[in-house]
């Protein structure tokens, strides 16, 4: 009898807070990611990933964030992800992914250097992340960067390179007036809890100022798991399941890189 109470009360808390996302996002925003002052400004945000089906499984929330609200989105991905030897499939489901996540195909960008290549114990040179990442915001003016944190959420070697890459950019180009976020990785608790992780990022969230930490809730979940069902060579059933249960499907946490 008590299982059937802890699993009905599981259910309740599960709908009742993707009644809370829906809810929240389609009301008008107080969030105030991205405002510059009062009146609208349009940023030019540079996504960094380190591998296709990355910006579908962990930053779907903030992707529709940005582009709901008419900012511009750019996405470089750094590699084609061919550890199984499927890159050139992969990019192209990244386009895919990318077409249903609105951004435009021409500010989508996957590169296959021979030094950033996928896999577990491929060590990428931070400081040639930093001058291709460099080369990016300059060729596309961009204003805003946001990328993994230091744990890059799974803790794969190549989403950590990422962002000390982007560290180490920020660090060389102090003058730069470029802002960078990061994706807050989750401990594996609230890692797997779907939407009734938002609870504790809201809390989080609220407990900082908006100058460093922000939790953006996703308006479309069911369009992230579209999203990711366009990456058909990795829609094996365990990331199907992962897409469901993950927090990252529902809300981004998203801190400012501080560089000192
Ligand atoms: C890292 O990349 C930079 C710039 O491309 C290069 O000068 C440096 O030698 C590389 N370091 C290593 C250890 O490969």
């Amino acid at each position: 009898m008590a299982w059937v109470l802890i699993v009905a009360s599981l259910v309740v808390l599960w709908v009742a807070s993707l009644c809370k996302i829906l809810y929240t996002s389609s009301s008008p925003s107080r969030n105030s990611f991205l405002t510059t002052g009062g009146a609208f400004q349009k940023r030019n945000v540079l996504l960094v990933v380190a591998h296709p089906d990355d910006e579908s499984m962990f930053f779907s929330p903030t992707i529709s964030y940005i582009t709901s609200r008419g900012h511009n989105l750019h996405i470089l991905c750094l590699s084609i992800g061919d550890a199984d030897g499927k890159g050139n499939i992969r990019k192209e489901e990244l386009y895919q992914a990318c077409a249903i996540l609105k951004v435009p195909l021409q500010q989508v960008k996957t590169l296959d250097h021979p030094e950033l290549q996928d896999g577990f114990g491929r060590v990428w040179n931070h400081t040639l992340l930093a001058k291709i990442i460099e080369g990016e915001i300059n060729s596309h003016g961009i204003d805003l960067i946001i990328t993994f944190d230091g744990y890059g959420v799974s803790g794969h070697c190549n989403h950590r390179d990422v962002h000390y890459g982007v560290r180490k950019l920020l660090r060389d180009t102090p003058q730069g007036n470029i802002e960078a976020w990061e994706l807050v990785s989750t401990n594996i608790l609230r890692k797997y809890i779907g939407p009734v992780d938002i609870w504790f990022s809201i809390l989080d969230a609220m407990q900082h100022s908006g100058e460093v930490m922000h939790c953006l809730l996703n308006e479309h979940p069911q369009k992230s798991f579209l999203a990711m069902a366009q990456h058909s060579s990795q829609w094996v059933w365990f990331r199907k399941l992962f897409v469901a249960f993950s927090s990252y499907t529902y809300a981004n946490m998203l801190r400012r890189i501080e560089c000192m």
